[in-house]
């Protein structure tokens, strides 16, 4: 290209469903707006139950509360600004918007996935070694672990955003997307970007393989510790203590696999967004459904709520 028609990108248009009609992205828009909506309830009443109720202290609702804090985070990053694209024609984001957008995506991206695998070893040990549970999942382990879980997200968060964000962008600031991911981004980048492709690529499959890896070995131990168990009820109720955690899991992984990791081929940029929606909006309302709808634990705790403050106007009448 010559150096005169060389324009420096300063900011990037998200073209996220403007290929629509305007009435369904309307519709689009009111969809992603109530589902958002549930999703901040949803995960917010999770936080909220698991400080408030003293039957939920167990490491288990310690971790689901970050996991909530984490769905929160990673949906005021991406949601907002989506809704944002839907009403407009051009949505624009700063070039450093961008960056920080990506930033923090990949930041509770990936402490999402170690999460996840954190949980995987509490549902472990309180299976597999329910007798030592107490001790070894104690109050500061707990700390630990759900610290070491958001560990990760930082350096590859940094490395990820800020070697892409080095590279000169010239030419077209149209991000083919919903929001600044690396793959729509990286699109638009005139230079060799071949290494960081591979570092890329590399670093997104130990990201998720290596929690993916720790998930399955968990699964594996509990699945043997429930076969040993010899009445049906006794596996059915062992197996209900970890179920939604698995449901969970799965759905993450699997959304998130069908999104990065399918053959270039047959991947066109719509489906790919469709597929993003899976993960980004979908999963995070979902969390706290299943969590509250098949576990008796918070089902409990929900109602010894609500009857506490239905209760609250007239302590007279309870005193009776
Ligand atoms: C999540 O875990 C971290 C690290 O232990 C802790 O500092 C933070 O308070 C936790 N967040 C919530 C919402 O419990």
């Amino acid at each position: 290209m010559a150096p005169g028609n060389w324009t420096r990108v300063t900011q990037f248009i998200l073209i996220s469903f403007s290929s629509l009609p305007t009435e369904i992205q309307s519709l689009l828009f009111l969809t992603f707006l109530i589902i958002y909506l549930i999703t901040l309830m949803g995960n917010s009443l999770i936080i909220l139950l698991t400080v408030a109720d003293p039957m939920l202290r167990s490491p288990m609702y310690f971790f689901l509360r970050n996991l909530s804090f984490m769905e929160i985070g990673f949906n005021l990053v991406v949601v907002p600004k989506m809704l944002g694209t839907l009403l407009d024609k051009e949505t624009t984001i700063s070039f450093l918007g961008c960056a920080i957008q990506m930033y923090f995506f990949f930041f509770f991206g990936v402490a999402e996935c170690f999460l996840l695998a954190t949980m995987a070893y509490d549902r472990y040990v309180a299976i597999c070694s329910p007798l030592h549970y107490p001790v070894i999942m104690n109050q500061r382990t707990c700390a630990k672990l759900a610290a070491a879980s958001w560990f990760p997200g930082f350096p590859v968060a940094t490395v990820q955003t800020t070697w892409l964000f080095s590279f000169p962008f010239c030419g077209t600031n149209k991000v083919n997307h919903f929001f600044c991911d690396s793959p729509p981004v990286l699109r638009l980048v005139c230079a060799d970007t071949a290494l960081f492709e591979v570092y890329a690529i590399v670093g997104t499959i130990l990201v998720v393989m290596i929690p993916c890896l720790l998930i399955l070995c968990s699964y594996t131990r509990i699945t043997a510790a429930i076969l040993r168990i010899p009445s049906a009820k006794g596996k059915h109720k062992v197996f209900s203590t970890c179920s939604s955690h698995l449901l969970v899991v799965s759905l993450f992984y699997v959304s998130l696999s069908l999104t990065y990791f399918r053959p270039k081929s047959n991947n066109s940029p719509e489906s790919k967004k469709l597929l993003s929606l899976s993960y980004t909006v979908v999963t995070p309302m979902l969390n706290p459904i299943i969590y509250s709808l098949r576990n008796k634990e918070v089902k409990n705790a929900l109602g010894r709520t609500f009857h506490k403050v239905l209760q609250k106007p007239c302590p007279l009448v309870s005193k009776k």
